[in-house]
């Protein structure tokens, strides 16, 4: 991948998920980039060529980039300021108890920002921020020869490697034509079309995209549960709307709930700006909400596998990860599934190929038989793939019943039989 235009100097605040990933990704276009993380122990592990998390592909891009000496880390922004031409925003922007995004960091580097950066540079927010935050960042850096735009970032956990390189497309927020040239051009070697447009409506994409998509999980899991309840096979019934070329057969999959780091996040934060403009945010609290009745549904549907009451029962969790491929918990269904169960008295054991610390109220085992030992109910929370390897007679074997709740479709009802097992299928009669 070779960028065709001019490398820019670039500097990435925030090594995060996002920001780690643009990093090393723009450098492999043949960018300089200067990664900034405040936390000092990061630093050292990103300059050893090292992710801080799991994310495939990128320790290789990070330790190639090093290498290339085009990617470099440090905690002195200022210093790492002082001749770039684009500086993207990259910083947690958590959500406050009413919804609403916390802004303070990004305010704080912006307030470092302001003093340190050279004439003609620009500032591109890539962290998710609530609709009109560019302006207000305009106001806080108080500079005239400096642009600020909003770039914001689509990607997903597990894939944002991949996603980085091949995008749906590049959006630009931006108020002169020569700031949005300039952060389109970081992504010139790219295959992907670029939406260029004021800042307002480029924050707005993002949040209306991840808000959509939480809509359209909560529809998806919501037939799902009407096939639980009612008969049909959920499957068929998504994979059927999916044919039709205005649904598209992404994003129909049922499972437990939905979550993740933003997910959540970004729906309650755009129904709190909606309500602040006075207009009517029911669709997004309905969708919130049904995300929450699925998820105490799934505790139900255990109490309903073990004769109604959890109490004193042990439950075998496989699956805490929010989804495959990553090793985040936040916002994760299975964080929420875990809190129903031991509020209803079951003992939990846990299971996941990629978490090694314990979660709270779990007993964390480091096999997915050795968490089944003795349970009544094992329930299989995250797609991981080796949950539909598992040896079932093994499984049967180990537990002390024989109730398998699968939340995401790995596991096949007849091998479940023939292994003595009662399996309960998400989305099925
Ligand atoms: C999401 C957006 O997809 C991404 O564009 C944005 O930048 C960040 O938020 P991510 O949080 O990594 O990405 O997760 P995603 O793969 O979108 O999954 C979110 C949740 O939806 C997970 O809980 C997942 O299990 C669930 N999901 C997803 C389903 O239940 N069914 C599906 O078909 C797809």
């Amino acid at each position: 991948m070779n960028n065709e235009n001019k490398p820019a100097k670039v500097v990435v605040v925030g090594c995060g998920y996002v920001g780690l990933t643009a990093a090393a990704c723009l450098a492999e276009l043949g960018h300089v980039v200067i990664g900034v993380e405040n936390d000092v122990d990061r630093v050292v592990l990103l300059t050893q060529g090292k992710a801080p998390f799991f994310e495939p592909g990128l320790d290789d891009l990070v330790a190639s980039g090093l290498a290339a000496g085009r990617l470099s880390f440090t905690s002195d922004l200022t210093t790492a300021v002082t001749d770039v031409d684009v500086v993207l925003i990259s910083v947690p922007t958590p959500s406050l108890g009413d919804g609403a995004a916390d802004l303070t960091i990004v305010e704080s580097v912006v307030a470092s920002l302001a003093t340190a950066l050279p004439p003609g540079s620009v500032v591109a927010l890539k962290s998710t921020v609530p609709i009109g935050t560019s302006a207000q960042v305009v106001s806080w850096l108080g500079r005239d020869d400096v642009e600020v735009v909003a770039n914001p970032e689509f990607l997903q956990a597990g894939q944002a490697v991949n996603a980085f390189r091949h995008p749906d497309r590049v959006v630009v927020g931006a108020s002169t034509k020569e700031a949005a040239d300039q952060v389109a051009a970081l992504y010139a070697g790219l295959d992907a079309p670029v939406v260029i447009t004021d800042p307002r409506s480029a924050e707005l994409i993002k949040y209306a995209s991840n808000t959509y998509l939480a809509l359209r999980l909560s529809f998806v899991n919501t037939v799902a549960t009407l096939c639980e309840q009612g008969g049909g096979d959920a499957t068929t019934v998504l994979a059927g709307m999916g044919l039709d070329h205005r649904i598209g057969p992404a994003f129909l999959q049922p499972g437990p709930g939905w979550g993740g780091s933003c997910f959540p996040k970004d729906t309650s934060a755009l129904a709190a700006v909606i309500r602040q403009v006075g207009a009517d945010d029911t669709l997004l609290e309905a969708a919130l909400s049904a995300n929450q009745q699925r998820l105490q549904q799934i505790v139900q549907v255990a109490a309903g596998a073990v004769g109604g009451s959890l109490k004193g029962k042990k439950v075998a969790v496989l699956g805490l990860t929010f989804k495959a491929g990553t090793d985040d918990l936040r916002g994760s269904p299975s964080l929420t599934i875990i809190e129903g169960l031991i509020n209803a008295g079951a003992e939990v054991a846990g299971y996941d190929p990629m978490i090694s610390n314990s979660v709270p109220g779990v007993q964390k085992e480091e096999t997915a038989l050795a968490a089944a030992q003795g349970a009544e109910v094992v329930m299989v929370l995250t797609e991981w793939p080796e949950f539909a390897t598992l040896d079932l007679v093994a499984l049967a074997e180990t537990m002390s019943g024989h109730q398998v709740i699968d939340t995401r479709g790995l596991l096949n009802k007849e091998s479940c039989q023939a292994a003595g097992l009662v399996l309960w299928q998400v989305g099925k009669g």
